[in-house]
């Protein structure tokens, strides 16, 4: 039998929590032969939701989860974790100042950071979800230096699929004959969804979506608008923003980071930067990543073109800036 995978969802007492945390227990994370424990962290105000959760899962009887723990202790919950994914965080309320989000959030990830390098497993894989993604991820590793760089990262696999669905939509193909989109950048309205690369399955063999798709302009304006905003256009449809893809996203990452990418795929992970495709060193942006052994590498090589290359660099603005504000914090 699996050793058992002790998996932590913080914030679960939330949306995308309450989606996530199923998910992870029917295998969609970790595979359906892959026993595991829930850990899920709450604030005490959501105390009493979170054990309704924990009620929930009890009642469900998913045969592969052998232990639910529900708690508002920070160390409690971060004991012995395999696998953390962080979508507990301060949400930006109307009126509130960018500074005073940050500040919030800069204090809840570094305070999280210190009890998951103090009690996490050895090797614990990170997946920060709650925005900002990049940045929070970023004071995560700051203050977890004992964790490698590699193992902490944050999800844009979201917009990843959804440049993936545009473009099935688009040429009404399946999802899963499209491939190789890359998200650069911020999981933000600057992040640079680029289908340059990016091929369809089809009937005479893989084609480039560029030679599919033909009109230039819908891929250089309306696809790239699309993708960016689609965050806003859920909240405008739902009232509330993105729950059940998020949670889907999540598990793709943290399934393809374990298990691996399949050969000829890539998929956009938000990565702490070595400075491939001349991004800024010491942030967290997203790349083009393949996963193998439990490890993801950079896709290297890709040409960017002049297009591409403002779009790159713009979004790295943006989060040199969030850097900046999220260390003005600190002090
Ligand atoms: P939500 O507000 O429904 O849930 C957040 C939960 O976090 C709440 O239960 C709250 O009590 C809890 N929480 C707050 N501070 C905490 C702390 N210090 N420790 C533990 N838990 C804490 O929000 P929702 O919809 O579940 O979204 C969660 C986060 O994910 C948000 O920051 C959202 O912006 C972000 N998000 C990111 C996406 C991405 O692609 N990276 C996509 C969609 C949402």
């Amino acid at each position: 039998a699996k050793e058992l995978v002790r998996v932590l969802v913080t914030g679960a007492a939330g949306q995308i929590g309450y989606a996530l945390v199923p998910m992870i227990a029917r295998g969609v994370m970790l595979g359906s032969d892959q026993p595991v424990i829930l850990h899920m962290l709450d604030i005490p105000p959501a105390a009493e939701a979170l054990n309704g959760v924990k009620m929930e899962l009890v009642d469900a009887a998913f045969p592969l989860l052998k232990g639910v723990v529900a708690t508002t202790d920070v160390v409690e919950a971060c004991t012995g974790v395999n696998v953390a994914v962080m979508v507990g965080g301060f949400p930006r309320k109307e009126g509130m100042e960018r500074k005073d989000v940050m500040s919030k959030n800069v204090s809840i990830y570094k305070s999280q950071a210190s009890a998951l390098e103090q009690h996490a497993a050895p090797n614990c894989k990170v997946l920060v979800v709650a925005n900002p993604a990049n940045t929070n991820a970023l004071i995560l590793k700051e203050f977890a230096p004992s964790i490698p760089a590699k193992n902490i990262t944050c999800l844009t696999r979201l917009d990843h699929n959804r440049a993936l669905g545009q473009i099935s939509e688009r040429l009404n193909v399946q999802v899963s004959d499209v491939k190789n989109a890359i998200i650069w950048g911020n999981h933000s309205s600057t992040q640079y969804p680029d289908v340059n690369h990016a091929s369809v399955k089809t009937p005479s063999g893989e084609k480039p979506v560029r030679e599919l798709v033909k009109d230039d302009g819908w891929l250089n304006g309306e696809f790239i608008t699309t993708v960016q905003q689609r965050g806003a256009a859920i909240i405008k449809a739902r009232k509330l923003s993105s729950a059940l893809s998020a949670a889907s996203a999540a598990c793709d990452h943290i399934r393809d980071w374990v298990l691996g990418t399949p050969e000829g795929t890539w998929v956009s992970m938000g990565v702490y930067s070595d400075g491939s495709y001349n991004v800024p060193s010491g942030l967290i942006y997203s790349f083009p990543v393949t996963c193998h052994n439990g490890d993801w590498k950079i896709v290297q090589g890709l040409a960017i073109d002049e297009f591409s290359r403002k779009k790159l660099d713009l979004t790295g603005a943006e989060l040199s800036e969030e850097k900046e504000l999220a260390y003005s914090c600190l002090s």
